[in-house]
């Protein structure tokens, strides 16, 4: 807790170029959560480079991020918007979590079996041990609720295993998290494959709809959209291409599919394909839009890279020092 509210940690990386997947799974729920709870939002810079990068276009795409995080509507004033690795904490407590963690639980992880194939060339110990640090992500500022897509889930759950390991062996030091996912939009899959999901990094550009990509580019793509030959408007799990196309706009328009399959049930796909692309459209535009006006303010930008930094600075250090202590590591002399 933070004053009488509860707190809330999430993180984007600055990787690639983000999709709607992004921003439906996730950043448009720290938006709706953002009154609620006393909120961590970070561009997690430090877990991009366990993926080789070119360190100008990680600065950029950092900022560019951090800008985003605003322009969706999160008020840096009342949101800690920072970039990780502006705060030391982070590191400093993975290494810790890391001796609390044990191969074999590493070694199960999902996210990281599909990345070391995908960059067998580059499988550095960083990106073995990414779930740690985004364990200590999240134990570092005590918070009780992590909104994030499907795709995270098995690390959620690695970070309440150790925080209970570490709890269980020193008594009541981490916060256990619980995580958040959202009714819709949990799991947005690829235009072109909907057994895959909608990711920055998929070769086939036409899968993603990423969140700069403009108006007409975005009509194109959801009017390609792979959809099935049932010809049948229903939202079901037979025909995953629809029920996709359904998802995506149900969460743009913040409707229930019950809703839209009775209005689109006598119409085609081909109709509401132009319909989805217009939806995406109405929430993709303003937000391009509000990126272009805030970049401009460079120092606004920068005075929020600043401020929010030492405010995360300041309740990372709280829960590191008990750490610290806890794990028998000598006090500072001051
Ligand atoms: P990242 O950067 O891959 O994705 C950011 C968020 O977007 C969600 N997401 C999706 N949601 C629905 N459909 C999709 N197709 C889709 N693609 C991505 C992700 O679930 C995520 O919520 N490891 C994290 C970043 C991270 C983090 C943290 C998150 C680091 N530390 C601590 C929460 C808490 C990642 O790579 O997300």
């Amino acid at each position: 807790m933070i004053g009488d509210k509860k707190v809330l940690f999430s993180g984007m990386q600055a990787t690639g170029n983000l999709t709607l997947g992004n921003y439906l799974g996730a950043l448009k729920n720290w938006v709706s959560l953002s009154d609620e709870y006393e909120c961590f939002y970070s561009v997690v810079d430090m877990h991009s480079i366990t993926i080789r990068q070119d360190p100008a276009t990680l600065r950029k795409r950092a900022r560019a991020l951090l800008t985003l995080y605003i322009a969706a509507g999160l008020d840096p004033e009342k949101n800690c918007i920072y970039y990780q690795s502006h705060v030391s904490g982070h590191a400093e407590l993975a290494w810790i979590l890391n001796c609390f963690t044990y191969m074999g639980e590493l070694n199960r992880m999902t996210q990281f079996k599909d990345k070391a194939a995908k960059h067998a060339d580059n499988i550095n110990a960083g990106l073995f041990t990414y779930p740690v640090l985004m364990a200590a992500d999240i134990l570092l500022y005590q918070a009780d609720v992590v909104p994030v897509g499907i795709d995270q889930m098995q690390h959620l759950e690695l970070t309440r295993d150790l925080a209970q390991r570490f709890n269980g062996i020193y008594g009541d030091v981490f916060t256990i998290p619980e995580a958040y996912i959202g009714k819709v939009g949990a799991k947005i899959m690829s235009l072109q494959d909907p057994s895959k999901k909608m990711s920055k990094s998929d070769e086939n550009p036409n899968g993603s709809i990423y969140l700069m990509d403009d108006p007409d580019t975005i009509r194109r793509k959801c009017k390609r959209a792979v959809t099935d030959s049932l010809g049948e408007f229903r939202y079901s799990d037979e025909q995953p291409g629809l029920h996709n196309l359904i998802d995506i706009f149900c969460a743009c328009t913040n409707r229930t599919p019950e809703d839209v399959v009775a209005e689109f049930s006598g119409s085609g796909y081909g109709q509401f394909k132009e319909a989805v692309g217009e939806a995406v459209v109405s929430v993709l535009d303003p937000l391009q839009k509000r990126v272009a006006e805030l970049e401009k303010d460079k120092s606004y930008i920068d005075s929020v890279i600043k401020n929010n930094a030492e405010k995360a600075n300041y309740y990372a250090q709280k829960t590191l020092r008990k750490v610290q202590k806890k794990v028998g590591f000598p006090e500072k002399i001051r």
